[in-house]
């Protein structure tokens, strides 16, 4: 496995390799869930490349970009093991050298949810995912479920732009009692990492209630508030019955719709969701 740290050098590392390539972007400090993307860029490409960088773009001032959790050699022994052909790991010079001063912007899609609570987090994603997209000109691109409204602003990004990247949304992993995987785990005590259940709990009582026959997204969305406020480390930041596609909330779900939410545990931010009807895996 071949790392590098340079634009020049990804471009020289990638001119001779087999095609397709496929590209797994992250920030590091890897979990099962970033792995099962480079396994599944391992069985549809001949030359599977990662990106780590922890892009400062993304964070607001009062996130944890300084405390977010960091370890290059363990990163890199893991894509090893996954079958990752290249790696890059550039440093923030590399990405936003002095003068940097463009910026994309996915307008309506970065303005919900996520974006709502996070002012200027998706201008960030977008605008480092398109530097990737280009620099790397992947013919496919890996991201989570978990992630679903980054997942969905990507392929519009690729969409709209003709990035000639084809952006593959993989299924969330998640721990054996169902928390979904995230670097930001890390951050729970033993106390929180068991609070941090609630979160697929809550979203799987809309599920239920969904499959019983319930239509009514407020009723839904009061059903997850209250599974949530029963756990006292839990405070819920929001939860929202949307549709799948546009992520406008939905007063009856008669579409395809994401249930998603973002709940503080302690200080640790955590986000999850599922989808109606019910995703089969
Ligand atoms: O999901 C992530 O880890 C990041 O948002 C991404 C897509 C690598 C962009 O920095």
């Amino acid at each position: 496995m071949q790392v590098v740290s340079t634009v020049a050098q990804l471009r020289a590392a990638l001119a001779g390799a087999p095609r397709p390539v496929g590209l797994v972007p992250t920030m590091g400090y890897l979990h099962e869930g970033h792995l099962s993307l480079v396994r599944r860029a391992r069985q549809e490409c001949a030359f599977v490349t990662a990106s780590i960088f922890v892009n400062p773009t993304q964070f607001g001032p009062k996130e944890d970009l300084a405390s977010y959790p960091r370890d290059l050699p363990r990163d890199l022994a893991m894509l090893e093991r996954a079958g990752a052909d290249l790696v890059f790991t550039p440093s923030v010079e590399e990405m936003y050298p002095a003068g940097f001063d463009t910026w994309v912007e996915v307008s309506a899609l970065s303005r919900r949810l996520e974006g709502e609570v996070r002012p200027g987090h998706f201008r960030g994603v977008a605008t480092v995912v398109l530097k990737l997209f280009n620099q790397f000109r992947a013919e496919r691109a890996y991201f989570g479920q978990k992630d679903a409204q980054q997942a969905l602003l990507i392929q519009k990004l690729a969409a709209d732009l003709d990035t000639g990247t084809q952006v593959v949304i993989c299924p969330t992993v998640r721990e054996p009692d169902d928390l979904a995987m995230s670097s930001r785990n890390t951050y729970l005590d033993p106390a929180q990492r068991k609070a941090a259940t609630v979160l697929y709990r809550s979203l799987c009582e809309a599920q239920r209630l969904y499959q019983s026959g319930e239509r009514d997204a407020e009723r839904l969305r009061s059903a997850i508030r209250t599974v949530s406020a029963a756990e006292p480390l839990a405070r819920v930041q929001y939860v929202s019955v949307a549709d799948a596609g546009t992520l406008e909330e939905l007063a009856v779900v008669d579409r395809p719709a994401l249930v998603s939410m973002a709940v503080f545990v302690g200080k640790t931010r955590l986000i999850d969701n599922v989808l109606l009807p019910p995703a089969v895996s």
